[in-house]
């Protein structure tokens, strides 16, 4: 049941802060020490590895990105995303030395299942992140780590969105630990962040009101844009994938550097820009590029964390999350995102659980 929302993806979205823990609690011990003994994937066999391929279709790969992110950052090994329709025909390069993560919240979509496959063949280890125990994926897999999001039922992803990126970041975490590159007093220091992630996400909730106002003033336009920098611009492209699918409002996201390129010839009087400005290192260099859209008539959001300088005066709008390790700020400025699109699609009148064309796990080619 909707448990009282109009829509199953605002009760979705709602869940996160208690699945995040929940997923956490699946691979923490009450030490925070991480536990994934069971996976295989031991201190010999990672020292052994020289790539990673992440291999995922639509939020999932937007997790991926994610997770190649804190991956590199964090364990200084090369890691590739793929996207699965394209990974399978293209030959990819793996061999045993490689480590291919395929991630999947259905555990059923055709294209990531054939290539969790096709690598396995080539002699890689496969570890599946799934949230659907028993799933195809989960059965084929070397290993697998579940997410606990709970049946995700809204066509538009959100809490297995999150909940991947928990896994991701406690493999990498892990990962870093295990091949010598983070002390275990830092390791436990990064889980405990995670763990405050509940009670920062529960705030960042209490945004939806002011999300849904915005909203109705923006479903009259037809393009808009998403921007950020870093792990801000990954954030963005899952943030203009959930709003595409679910307000049908045209959007693209950019590396908000990249948008003077051009592409910033698109901006013109009223077009939204949503921009993160969550990094504090690339702070000034986001304010510049609120400058460059703001002068040619764009109408800003901005996601940017408590306490942040300068942003007010140059945008429209401003959401603040709460402070937080920026690292970490990806698992709050998706909630606003996530907010955003669902209301967008309710002031249109849209079926927001189950928009045109699509399905929920796509067994297809
Ligand atoms: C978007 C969405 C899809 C899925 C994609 C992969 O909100 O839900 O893009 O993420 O179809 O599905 P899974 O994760 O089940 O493999």
């Amino acid at each position: 049941s909707k448990g009282g929302y109009d829509f199953f993806m605002l009760k979705e979205i709602y869940e996160q802060p208690e699945v995040i823990t929940k997923t956490l609690k699946s691979r923490v011990d009450e030490n925070y020490n991480i536990k994934f003994e069971d996976i295989g994937l031991t201190k010999e066999l990672l020292e052994n590895i020289n790539k990673i391929y992440i291999v995922a279709c639509g939020t999932a790969y937007n997790a991926g990105l994610i997770g190649k992110y804190i991956l590199e950052k964090l364990t200084r090994i090369r890691v590739e995303v793929d996207i699965a329709s394209e990974f399978r025909y293209r030959n990819p390069i793996i061999d045993d030395k490689t480590l291919v993560i395929v991630l999947s919240q259905s555990g059923e979509t055709l294209d990531t299942f054939e290539a969790l496959k096709e690598s396995k063949k080539s002699g890689a280890k496969v570890l599946a992140i799934t949230n659907v125990v028993g799933s195809s994926i989960s059965r084929e897999a070397d290993s697998v780590v579940y997410t606990w999001a709970g049946p995700e039922i809204a066509v538009a992803s959100t809490k297995a969105y999150t909940t991947q990126l928990v896994i991701l970041y406690l493999i990498a975490i892990d990962y870093a630990q295990k091949v010598g590159k983070l002390s275990s007093e830092n390791a436990k220091e990064f889980v405990k962040e995670l763990f405050g992630l509940e009670e920062k996400v529960a705030k960042t909730l209490l945004y939806e009101k002011e999300l849904e106002e915005i909203s109705k003033h923006i479903i009259k336009q037809h393009s808009m844009f998403y921007l950020g920098r870093g792990l801000d611009y990954l954030t963005a492209l899952e943030g203009s994938l959930k709003s595409k699918e679910i307000s049908y409002i045209h959007s693209e996201a950019f590396p908000s550097g990249e948008l003077k390129h051009g592409t910033i010839a698109l901006i013109d009087d009223g077009v939204p820009v949503v921009i993160n400005v969550t990094q504090d290192s690339l702070l000034d260099k986001s304010v510049s590029n609120i400058k460059e859209v703001k002068a040619r008539g764009a109408y800003v959001i901005a996601i940017a964390k408590e306490g942040a300088e300068n942003i007010e005066e140059v945008c429209d709008k401003v959401f603040y999350i709460p402070k937080v390790n920026d690292d970490l700020a990806c698992f709050l400025s998706i909630i606003i995102h996530q907010l955003f699109a669902y209301h967008l699609a309710v002031a249109k009148g849209n079926d927001v659980d189950k928009p045109r064309n699509l399905a929920k796990s796509v067994t297809v080619e």
